[in-house]
């Protein structure tokens, strides 16, 4: 039996921050952010789009009745929870209609927390083969105005429907993982922003990545790659990542992946980091945007949590897997998206929502099927 992603569903925030203008305002020299960082727009969430609106929006282009009645789980993974105790998921479910029968929960590990949930998802329809799993990766990178972070920051949701006999990518049982307790990236229960070792970040990224790579050799060589797919805080890092292996693999082979993965990081240039829906969002692109691949062709895919967890897996892609992307419907969604001023986007990131109980009602910026409407006696609502 195959099991593995049958749908995906994406969702970004209709307004973006153009990186030069960005790089203006800081008076930075532009190329250090498109070519240093390798971003060029971020993507830019009101108060009304927290990770349950976008969570939200991103699987409802994804799901039938059929699948709202066959989900067993659902899982919304996210940095960026919007309460200590009460999972995301448990919003989710009823904005999208879902079934009661199912468990609904949240997984919380920096960016690595959706590939849990892939995993989870996995051995649960696994065991469970007419129920179908639905993960959501939903999160707001927030670093702070004038840190050095600042450039990586994004928003947006990547909605994973998994299912026996999937119609895009079916996913392998081996995989090559590794934990341990690091302080690259933190964010504490008080506070709004990351707190980043930025640089060590960087460098404890490539170490885990060469150490699972040297692990997984056995699984890797067992047939060849058609893509190696990263985790994208932002382009630099996945192509330094990728650069590590210039010398290991055969040039025929690294100019094969260094072209998927031009592809791969497309949608996520224009988003910013998506923090666990960065490697889905590098998926997505690289199918949506890469005319070259072939059904069956296999791709790997390394998964990078700071704090710091990582994960090499593998899937193949299924036969007319191309008939079941939304292309249109995702460049249309960016191509939509309204340029903000730096000092538009630096009103939005000030605003906070009432933390005194009383009532604040929130209007949606853009025309969003789901988005938080209001706050009232420290509850969330939403449409
Ligand atoms: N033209 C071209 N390139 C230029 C340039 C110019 N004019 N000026 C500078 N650059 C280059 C630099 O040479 C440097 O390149 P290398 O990395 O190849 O050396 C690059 O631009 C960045 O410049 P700095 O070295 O000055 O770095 P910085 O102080 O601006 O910080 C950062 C960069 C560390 C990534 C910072 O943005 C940051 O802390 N980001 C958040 C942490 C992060 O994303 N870490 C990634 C790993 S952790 C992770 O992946 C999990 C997660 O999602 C958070």
């Amino acid at each position: 039996m195959t099991v593995g992603i049958d749908k995906i569903g994406f969702y970004t925030p209709q307004q973006y921050l153009d990186l030069i203008d960005l790089a203006h305002a800081r008076q930075v020299n532009p190329n250090k952010y498109l070519i240093g960082i390798g971003q060029q727009q971020m993507a830019v969430a009101d108060l009304d789009q927290d990770i349950v609106a976008m969570a939200a929006n991103a699987a409802e282009e994804i799901l039938t009745t059929a699948d709202r009645q066959e989900i067993g789980l659902l899982i919304v993974a996210t940095e960026s929870g919007v309460d200590q105790s009460k999972a995301a998921a448990l919003f989710v479910q009823e904005l999208l209609h879902i079934n009661n029968n199912i468990r609904a929960l949240e997984i919380k590990e920096a960016c690595y927390g959706a590939t849990a949930g892939l995993q989870f998802a996995y051995d649960f329809v696994s065991l469970h083969p007419n129920q179908k799993a639905l993960v959501i990766a939903a999160d707001i990178a927030r670093y702070g105005l004038q840190t050095a972070g600042e450039v990586t920051q994004g928003a947006g949701a990547v909605a994973m429907l998994v299912s026996q006999k999937p119609h895009i990518l079916a996913l392998e049982k081996e995989s090559i993982y590794q934990s341990q307790n690091a302080g690259d990236f933190w964010r504490p229960n008080y506070s709004q922003q990351a707190l980043a070792r930025g640089k060590y970040s960087e460098e404890l990224y490539l170490q885990m990545f060469t150490q699972i790579y040297q692990q997984a050799d056995s699984l890797i060589s067992k047939e060849s790659l058609a893509a190696l797919l990263f985790h994208i805080p932002f382009s630099k890092m996945g192509r330094k990542a990728l650069q590590t292996l210039k010398t290991k693999i055969s040039d025929v082979d690294y100019q094969r992946l260094l072209s998927r993965f031009e592809k791969s990081i497309i949608y996520g240039q224009t988003v910013g980091n998506i923090y666990t829906g960065s490697l889905y969002l590098s998926l997505l692109s690289l199918l949506e945007n890469d005319d070259s691949l072939q059904d069956n062709e296999r791709i790997a895919l390394f998964s990078y949590g700071s704090g710091a967890v990582a994960e090499l897996f593998f899937g193949h892609l299924q036969p007319h897997y191309r008939d079941y992307l939304n292309v249109t419907e995702h460049r249309q969604l960016l191509d939509e998206r309204q340029r903000l001023s730096v000092a538009e986007y630096e009103a939005i990131f000030k605003k906070q929502l009432v933390t005194d109980g009383s009532c604040q009602l929130i209007s949606p910026v853009r025309a969003a099927q789901h988005y938080l409407k209001k706050v009232d006696q420290h509850e969330r609502f939403y449409q």
